[in-house]
């Protein structure tokens, strides 16, 4: 049984290509490990959200995890900003995260580029916050993508390296959670790369069905295949991957032979993906719906997952001190 630490952005909501990439797999694990799923709202303010807006994103983002299944009677499920023990952490660790090392982290120098007016020191030590939500835990794991490596290649070095200064086995250093098979890549529906939230090429699983059948109608495809036996092109073999996940084996060798003899409708095609969808998230698009009117229910789930959090990182934190060299009077 591992220790898991996942932490999850609270800006966006969750389309189809994270609930088939990563959240489908975040079920399985939660019954195999000791997981914690927290929302990082205190990292979300790097980039200055509004006040009125911020709770209803957490609690969005919490009630879409929630429907898909994450379950908090199994998974320690919590706010980041309610275990104040993870901000004292992130102080101790910044004693030793060198301001050199930070400034060539790729996703700081990114957002220089992308934000030019808002270079705060957040940005610069986002990834000590980061560290210090896993290393609290001390989690061994950490289920994050390509993206996030270089974040989980420093959680390492500050966990070593804390080890080393007090000459301690204290922090384990996480690794990446592996999924063992090749992790599925959604594309979007504008007919190039994968499907993301600022793409504006994505179906969010809070999508009505009548917003779904609109963006699958509309997706890319191309004029048709002109020669027997054809690949299909780009934009139509995204459908196809799409339709792979979603739809009956039946349902997508029908098309695949309709394009293959050049017969194929990509209206009929587009009109059965949009119903397979529907078929699949149509559900969870619901139950976002009820989770996101119980408060009562949202409260107890935070409230429960911040006491399980807590009594982890506190005991992290009088144990760090206590090897810092704090004693108490
Ligand atoms: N940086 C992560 C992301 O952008 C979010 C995150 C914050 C995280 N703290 C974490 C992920 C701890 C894993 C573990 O997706």
């Amino acid at each position: 049984m591992e220790t898991v630490v996942s932490g999850i952005r609270s800006t966006g909501n969750l389309h189809l290509g994270n609930y088939f990439g990563a959240v489908k797999n975040f079920l399985k694990m939660q019954y195999e490990n000791n997981c914690y799923f927290f929302i990082a709202d205190y990292h979300s303010l790097t980039t200055h959200p509004k006040p009125a807006d911020l709770h209803a994103n957490i609690k969005q983002v919490l009630a879409e995890y929630l429907a898909c299944g994450i379950d908090p009677d199994v998974a320690t499920v919590f706010i980041q900003s309610d275990v104040p023990e993870v901000t004292e952490l992130y102080l101790l660790l910044n004693m030793n995260a060198y301001v050199g090392e930070l400034e060539r982290t790729t996703s700081f120098k990114e957002k220089i580029r992308k934000q030019p007016d808002n270079i705060n020191a957040g940005l610069l030590t986002y990834p000590v916050l980061m560290a210090a939500d896993i290393i609290i835990h001390k989690a061994n794991k950490v289920p994050v993508g390509q993206d996030q490596a270089q974040h989980l290649e420093m959680t390492r070095r500050f966990a070593r390296r804390f080890n080393t200064m007090y000459g301690v086995e204290y922090f384990p250093e996480p690794d990446a959670y592996n999924f063992g098979k090749k992790l599925i890549k959604i594309p979007g529906l504008d007919g190039t790369g994968k499907m993301g939230k600022s793409e504006g090429n994505g179906v969010f699983l809070a999508d009505t069905p009548a917003e779904i059948r609109k963006k699958v109608m509309r997706a890319v495809t191309d004029t048709g295949p002109q020669t027997p036996g054809e690949k299909p092109s780009e934009p139509v073999h995204n459908l196809f991957t799409i339709m792979n996940v979603v739809s009956d084996p039946s349902t997508v060798k029908y098309f695949k032979e309709q394009h293959a003899s050049c017969q194929i409708r990509y209206g009929d095609m587009k009109k059965q993906l949009a119903e397979d969808i529907i078929r699949i998230i149509g559900p969870v698009g619901e139950r976002i719906k009820e989770i996101v009117a119980d408060n009562k229910y949202l409260a107890r789930v935070v409230s429960e997952g911040a006491e399980k959090a807590r009594a982890s990182a506190s005991l992290t934190i009088r144990e760090v001190k206590e090897i810092i060299g704090y004693r108490p009077f």
